[in-house]
């Protein structure tokens, strides 16, 4: 069902009444047991065990072993008080060779974990797509293969019918940009290409594989609350050089607009159509631009972009002006780049909007008390919240926020280096321990006295 404007919540304190808040996760950063119960192998299990491809040689796995652990890691959730939680399903573990025969104990583990969020009370949000494209898929060319469109829609339909009666939120895709300008052109993700053409390709297949995914979940679970999760970074130019402002512009197109346009606009970006055309076949653009409920955003920080010639893309990162906080991942502190981002999402594509990642990567240490004082984390999580009501008041219609990360887990090219998790995860033992931005988090969400409710599509 398409969301009705009319529906949106009339002032900031209405929107605050009915906030979702929650935590995120993906399955390929958590949930470990890589060869276990018939799960087949994804591209990420292929790339981790390449030399020279992640930090210290980590691979996902055994990860935060969150496949044994799901019920302590809920138990975790219901303390927090959060009212929704965000996972992926991973798609070798349901199918292991991406598409035939299906492997009915990667299916159960699903329904484990769904039984247990809502026995606490905790909504689950799935998405179907969190990066780990099986292999055997890949095999015959992955994304860029125009036959993946088909291979997810069937993916979609049986997670629909496995779990429709239980699930209503559904994301397609999480940020499709991210892991195709990295994982086909720019390097440093799987499946580990650098090729323009083949970049291109492969978006318009996503791009296909998420419009057709809309409709079978519509046909599948008629009540549905269906969205997509893009990342969304305002471009910057590192210096006043026109060759920056060009790279800048460029990456613009690249990250920000080639998927949420065609999808929600009905278009690709004028300087884009041209090179999308040759992979194009009459009447794609109206199957890419289909109704969805909400617009699901992860923010981090904006990209300061320079020229690089060294990349196919001729664009590579640069460096925020002196002065500016950055986080160990280098990633500038910049709450108001957070604010302006709802701002212009709600200008240009009108719809509710959850923020569906947000945090920060900490280098947190248990300390003699066997607690973790992560003031950092809280600080960063304290300006982005108060940002994005700062946009809230200003009329961005922002219905929820969920942070990155329920747990410390696998950070895909830096691997176990940096943490994200509002929890520690202890990785020789898989100890969990609540951090001080745990305990913040949890006081917030009980400050906002949301009842809880599971929403039917947006009205
Ligand atoms: C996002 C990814 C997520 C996590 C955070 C830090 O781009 O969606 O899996 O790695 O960055």
């Amino acid at each position: 069902m398409a969301t009705n404007p009319s529906v949106a919540p009339s002032s900031p304190e209405a929107a605050r009444q009915n906030f979702v808040w929650g935590v995120s996760t993906s399955s390929y950063q958590i949930e470990g047991a890589a060869d276990r119960d018939g799960r087949g192998p994804s591209i990420w299990d292929s790339y981790c065990h390449q030399i020279g491809r992640i930090a210290n040689g980590d691979t996902g796995d055994v990860a935060c072993d969150h496949y044994s652990r799901y019920q302590q890691d809920v138990d975790l959730m219901r303390d927090l008080g959060v009212h929704a939680y965000r996972f992926s399903v991973a798609w070798p573990r349901v199918l292991p060779k991406g598409s035939g025969a299906i492997n009915e104990p990667g299916l159960a583990f699903y329904d484990r974990l769904i039984d247990a969020l809502l026995a606490a009370e905790i909504e689950p949000w799935l998405c179907l797509y969190h990066w780990d494209l099986p292999q055997a898929l890949d095999d015959l060319g992955g994304w860029t293969n125009r036959d993946c469109a088909l291979w997810f829609a069937d993916y979609a339909a049986l997670i629909a019918r496995r779990y429709g009666d239980r699930v209503k939120r559904f994301a397609t895709f999480n940020e499709p940009s991210v892991f195709t300008l990295f994982g086909y052109c720019m390097g440093g993700q799987a499946p580990g290409i650098a090729d323009q053409g083949l970049l291109l390709r492969a978006m318009h297949h996503v791009n296909l594989a998420h419009g057709t995914c809309v409709d079978v979940l519509r046909t599948n679970v008629p009540q549905a609350s269906l969205g997509i999760i893009h990342n969304r970074e305002p471009c910057v130019p590192a210096s006043d050089a026109p060759q920056d402002a060009a790279a800048a512009h460029k990456l613009d197109l690249y990250w920000n607009n080639v998927f949420p346009d065609p999808q929600l606009l009905g278009y690709y970006p004028p300087l884009l159509a041209d090179a999308i055309a040759p992979f194009q076949q009459p009447g794609d653009l109206a199957r890419i631009c289909r109704p969805i409920d909400w617009f699901g955003l992860n923010h981090y920080s904006p990209l300061y972009l320079k020229a690089n010639d060294r990349n196919p893309l001729g664009v590579g990162f640069g460096d925020p002006p002196p002065g500016v906080q950055r986080t160990v991942m280098g990633w500038p502190v910049e709450p108001g780049a957070f604010r302006a981002t709802l701002t212009e999402i709600h200008r240009r594509y009108r719809l509710p909007i959850y923020v569906l990642e947000n945090g920060t990567a900490v280098t947190d240490k248990i300390d003699g008390k066997g607690e973790v004082a992560d003031q950092q984390r809280i600080d960063f999580l304290a300006a982005y919240t108060a940002a994005m009501f700062e946009a809230i008041k200003a009329g961005a219609d922002v219905r929820g926020y969920f942070v990155w990360s329920l747990l410390d887990n696998f950070e895909w090219g830096s691997g176990y280096g940096p943490r994200f998790g509002i929890t520690y995860v202890d990785f020789p033992t898989q100890r969990r321990i609540p951090k001080a931005s745990f305990h913040w988090y949890a006081r917030l969400i009980k400050a906002s006295g949301r009842t809880p409710a599971l929403p039917s599509g947006e009205a």
